[in-house]
């Protein structure tokens, strides 16, 4: 099935979907297994940095194979870009899905910058996910005034025919300093506004009671990447300090154990 009609399938049961990123063969083995473990299905996402990490094409053969190979329903997503250049190269190498981010731009410039990704992505039939309002980039503080505002989510999305909405209610991407609020009551009135599949970025370290009543309010899809890198390194850095191995294959996959378990939990709150 594709993303786009997973999503709508997903909202209408009031679920939402596993969206986690993957860096090496490491941890995208960590999230599959998860997702095999509970035979729940995920969207893999890849950023423009993962990219020029593994290579386009590698990366997006080495998520559809495990996948393949796991037997795990599975979509591979691009995370956050604002090339058009990018996206069209991910688009002919296959990606499910794909977000153009002009968050940072001014409303009017957003919506033309979406429309251009959407237009060509039409021929790919794929899912086109946007932001409107800002969600913190890694180190940045939350500005309440970058919060999505309910109206503009309605025209934003009627503009551009977006089918999924990254909205900005008080997460923020990273580690949070304190207990992280979201503005559920700005949530209520953006899904009330537009019938767009919200999804909510910054997805690590939010508690799961928030995440489960923003997904009781319509978000569609959670966003996890900090917390796999971080239990990925953090196991990985325990294990070393007590081993004198060097024989990799003994000691990754130790490290995608620790992966596999966070995702399972991840799993197993969203759905
Ligand atoms: P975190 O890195 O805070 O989990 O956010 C993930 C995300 O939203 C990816 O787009």
């Amino acid at each position: 099935m594709k993303l786009q009609q997973k999503l709508k399938q997903v909202q209408k049961q009031n679920k939402a979907l596993l969206a986690t990123n993957y860096y090496n063969f490491e941890t995208c083995k960590g999230i599959l297994l998860a997702a095999h473990e509970l035979k729940l299905p995920v969207i893999l996402q890849l950023t423009k940095s993962s990219l020029d990490y593994m290579g386009l094409r590698t990366a997006v053969r080495l998520g559809r194979s495990l996948s393949e190979e796991l037997n795990v329903e599975s979509w591979i997503h691009l995370d956050h870009c604002d090339e058009i250049e990018t996206i069209k190269r991910c688009l002919d190498a296959g990606f499910d899905s794909v977000m153009i981010d002009a968050s940072d731009k001014p409303f009017e410039e957003n919506i033309a910058i979406t429309q251009k990704a959407v237009e060509l992505a039409k021929s790919y039939d794929v899912n086109v996910e946007a932001e409107l309002g800002s969600v913190p980039k890694l180190g940045l503080d939350l500005e309440e005034d970058k919060f999505t505002k309910p109206d503009e989510a309605k025209l934003f999305v009627d503009e551009t025919g977006v089918n999924a909405l990254a909205v900005a209610i008080g997460s923020k991407h990273g580690f949070y300093k304190g207990e992280p609020r979201l503005d559920m009551d700005r949530l209520k009135e953006i899904q009330q506004a537009t019938n767009a599949c919200l999804v909510l970025h910054g997805g690590s370290g939010i508690p799961e009671s928030s995440v489960k009543k923003a997904i009781e309010l319509g978000m569609v899809k959670v966003n996890v990447a900090t917390e796999i890198k971080d239990t990925f390194i953090r196991a990985l850095k325990s294990i070393l300090q007590s081993s004198e191995e060097i024989d990799l294959r003994k000691i990754f996959p130790k490290a995608t154990e620790a992966v596999k378990i966070l995702v399972e939990e991840k799993l197993k709150m969203v759905s």
